[in-house]
């Protein structure tokens, strides 16, 4: 590397946030710690059993092996890993509920088996390298929380070459979604700040704060496939090779061609993870047409919505980089083909926001303020294991 080369690394190194230890323990340390907050994780249905599919289903693969359980929370994934023939599975949990994990082992005779180790990954140390990594380290659009960078560090350090992942793959999707009512309720709120006289106080000169206020805070929620304007664009890491600054910055590339006529009021995204084992490929999805899981799907909504014809294209791009409070600073650029129309907005994906109502196209057209309650939500029982942080 050329000396210019090394201070460019340098100064980029800089300005990627490490993951700061003390931060994740107030951040999230607490919440994983409590059972309550594991159950939430264990009863979507989707995802356990998903990760029980893909591991029992690939015995072949686990056979007689050196495990590794990357946060292993309440260790259900290990006792997976255990019952799939795992001669040894060492389920690491940073916070204190490898106490419970522990309780779980021993309750259910598999000491000889799962051993459990509380520390954070960046700390560990261990008498050999392991032979599969299994993990759910997703957050909502898969990145938030940063743990994949945690997950990719486990590979670096412990998984032998040749080694496997569970999940091995991973996807983030982006497709354009029409949505008036999200988007006029949102407008409305913003427009306090045009109050010239609120106790006497102009304070129309914060108006166009307010609205990028406002429009930068993601909104976590049911998504109705029917609003989706074009098939998605999607950004793929590979878990057996992406390395953990990967993660600090990457962009995620837009190009959509409308399926429909309308008013694009944002993007809508989402996740899949794949396990490829030998015998078994699992795949989890968590898109508007998959069965709900508790990561719901989130939508990035514009200042101004964008008019699309069936067929135009609109491209553009989405830069992610990754920030202190484990999660990211979002910034979209994209340009409606052949117009001049364009858009440029900041996003802050730890600020995201609940939002339970997904406008059907039909609704649109005609909003029914008596389907905006929770009541009408068809997803479930996914309760957000994010939605009490
Ligand atoms: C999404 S939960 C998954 C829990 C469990 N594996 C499951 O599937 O139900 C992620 C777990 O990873 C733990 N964790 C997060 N970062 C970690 C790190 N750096 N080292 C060890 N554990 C970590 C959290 O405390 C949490 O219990």
């Amino acid at each position: 590397m050329t000396k210019q080369n090394d201070s460019k690394t340098k100064e980029i190194d800089k300005r990627i946030p490490e993951i700061s230890h003390e931060g994740w323990g107030l951040v999230h340390g607490d919440y994983y710690a409590q059972l309550s907050n594991q159950q939430i994780m264990l009863e979507d249905t989707e995802r356990t059993g998903m990760y029980h599919q893909s591991i029992t289903l690939n015995m072949k693969d686990f056979m007689d092996k050196v495990v590794m359980d990357v946060g292993a929370g309440s260790g259900i994934l290990s006792f997976f890993a255990a019952h799939a023939g795992a001669r040894k599975v060492y389920a690491i949990e940073a916070t204190e509920m490898a106490n419970h994990a522990h309780t779980l082992v021993k309750a259910n005779g598999l000491s000889g088996q799962i051993e459990v180790i509380q520390e954070k990954i960046e700390d560990l140390q261990l008498p050999e390298k392991v032979d599969i990594i299994v993990s759910e380290p997703m957050g909502i659009f898969l990145v938030h929380e940063r743990m994949m960078e945690v997950y990719a560090l486990a590979r670096e350090r412990w998984l032998k070459p040749d080694g496997k992942m569970f999940p091995s793959k991973g996807r983030i999707f982006l497709a354009p979604f029409t949505d008036n009512y999200l988007h006029s309720s949102h407008v409305t709120k913003t427009r306090f700040w045009e109050n010239t006289e609120f106790y006497s106080i102009d304070v129309s000169s914060l108006a166009g704060t307010a609205l990028s206020n406002y429009f930068s805070k993601p909104f976590v929620g049911p998504v109705d496939q029917n609003t989706l304007m074009a098939e998605p664009s999607s950004h793929e890491f590979n878990f057996l090779t992406v390395a953990p600054k990967d993660y600090a910055q990457f962009k995620i590339e837009l190009n959509f061609t409308a399926t429909s006529t309308g008013l694009m009021h944002g993007l809508a995204g989402w996740f899949d993870v794949h396990f490829e084992g030998t015998s078994y490929l699992g795949h989890l999805s968590t898109a508007p047409s998959s069965p709900a899981t508790h990561w719901l799907q989130i939508r990035f909504l514009f200042e101004q919505p964008i008019a699309m014809n069936i067929g135009q294209k609109f491209s553009g791009t989405v830069s992610m980089t990754a920030n202190n409070g484990r999660s990211y600073n979002m910034s979209l650029e994209g340009k409606l083909e052949d117009t001049d129309i364009s858009i440029k907005q900041d996003f802050y994906l730890q600020n995201h926001q609940y939002w339970w109502h997904s406008s059907s196209k039909s609704e649109d057209a005609e909003p029914n303020p008596e389907n905006y309650g929770l009541h009408t939500i068809p997803i479930l029982q996914a309760k957000s294991r994010f939605s009490q942080k």
